[in-house]
């Protein structure tokens, strides 16, 4: 039977992050999450160092996180984890560890999608808002960048997805380019602050329908770089406000031309964001600019922006409550469809 205040354990091992969440109705208990710091002197996630890291952690922060929410594994009524998409070693820790507590415990297993649970994260009770069905999502991450018409929390189409890059990936290249440590997103965001977002017009992409394209960007900011240094040795230095503004400024006009080509197209003005790149403090105000043109726009808290348990929790409360279990015999999904 399903409890009205269910308590859903959320397990996230998809990428460098090891996160678990306690989530109790629509409430977060306690949503711990461990960083992986190794991966910043190579520029980029060294998937063998996250999953010998996500063994490292998930014990510790399965302890932390039950301690913080006063809560015992017995309390637990379901247990969801991330099966895909991500990096095959790193799901591995996480569905594993899922699979055994579900086993120890004789608790269900709930299967998540990682990209829905980033859109289901609005659920969360401590949001500035909740959006109403249907709306639209816009989702940017560092390996996905889509556009999701959301009809229910378990019925969801994606209308557009990125051809090449995602936008979370094209700014952490950007950044590597530049000599910024990964991710270089955050960095980016904070140098563009006091940058000049139209010092260095790039061209934006335009593909087909909703769908992206951030390869040309890539590219065109290397030979943009490559010209300038070869002039002056210390372009970079001398203008990292301005080119991360501007770089900043392309990526964010990118994504909103296809958004709201998406809100006109279907009429639909209840709007959210979800991802890692969600975070970004420019996406957000240009975003929430848009209200005056009518739309209703949902920002995801920080905390649930990047990589976190309580996304799985509550996509993970979702299923629990619809009866749909996860299953021991399948495998992580490093490609899992949506
Ligand atoms: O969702 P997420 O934590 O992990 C994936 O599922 O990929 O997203 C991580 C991505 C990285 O590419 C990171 O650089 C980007 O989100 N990101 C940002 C910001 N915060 C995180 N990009 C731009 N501005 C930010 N403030
Ligand atoms: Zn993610």
């Amino acid at each position: 039977m399903v409890h009205k205040q269910s308590i859903i354990l959320g397990i996230e091992s998809s990428c460098d992050d090891t996160s678990i969440a306690v989530l109790k109705g629509n409430q977060i208990l306690s949503n711990y999450l461990a960083t992986q710091e190794i991966h910043t002197e190579f520029g980029g996630v060294v998937p063998e160092l996250a999953s010998r890291a996500h063994q490292q952690n998930i014990i510790p922060v399965l302890e932390k996180g039950l301690r913080e929410a006063n809560c015992s594994l017995q309390d637990i009524d379901a247990i969801a984890y991330t099966r895909g998409p991500g990096l095959l070693g790193s799901l591995l820790v996480g569905s594993s560890f899922a699979k055994g507590l579900s086993l120890g415990l004789n608790k269900p297993l709930v299967e998540v999608n990682h990209m829905k649970a980033h859109i289901l994260a609005h659920f969360i009770e401590d949001n500035a808002s909740t959006p109403k069905f249907p709306f639209l999502c816009l989702t940017v991450s560092g390996g996905h960048t889509q556009i999701v018409l959301v009809k229910s929390a378990l019925e969801m189409n994606v209308l557009g997805n990125t051809l090449d890059d995602a936008a979370g990936e094209a700014f952490d290249k950007a950044a590597k380019m530049m000599g910024i440590p990964y991710p270089g997103g955050p960095l980016i965001d904070q140098y563009a602050q006091s940058g000049n977002p139209k010092a260095f017009p790039f061209k934006i992409s335009n593909m087909k329908g909703y769908n992206f394209s951030f390869s040309g960007l890539k590219t065109g900011i290397l030979y943009f770089l490559r010209r300038n240094v070869e002039l002056n040795p210390l372009f970079i230095q001398e203008n990292l406000h301005d080119i991360c503004a501007s770089i900043q400024e392309t990526i964010v006009a990118t994504l909103l031309k296809k958004l709201t080509k998406a809100v006109t197209d279907l009429n639909i003005k209840e709007v959210a964001i979800a991802g890692g790149v969600s975070a970004n403090s420019e996406l957000r105000k240009q975003l929430k600019a848009k209200e005056i043109e009518g739309w209703k726009v949902h920002l995801p808290k920080f905390e649930y922006c990047t990589d976190n348990g309580a996304m799985i929790a509550i996509a993970g409360k979702f299923l629990y409550e619809a009866g749909e279990f996860g299953a021991f015999s399948n495998a992580p999904s490093p490609r899992l469809k949506f």
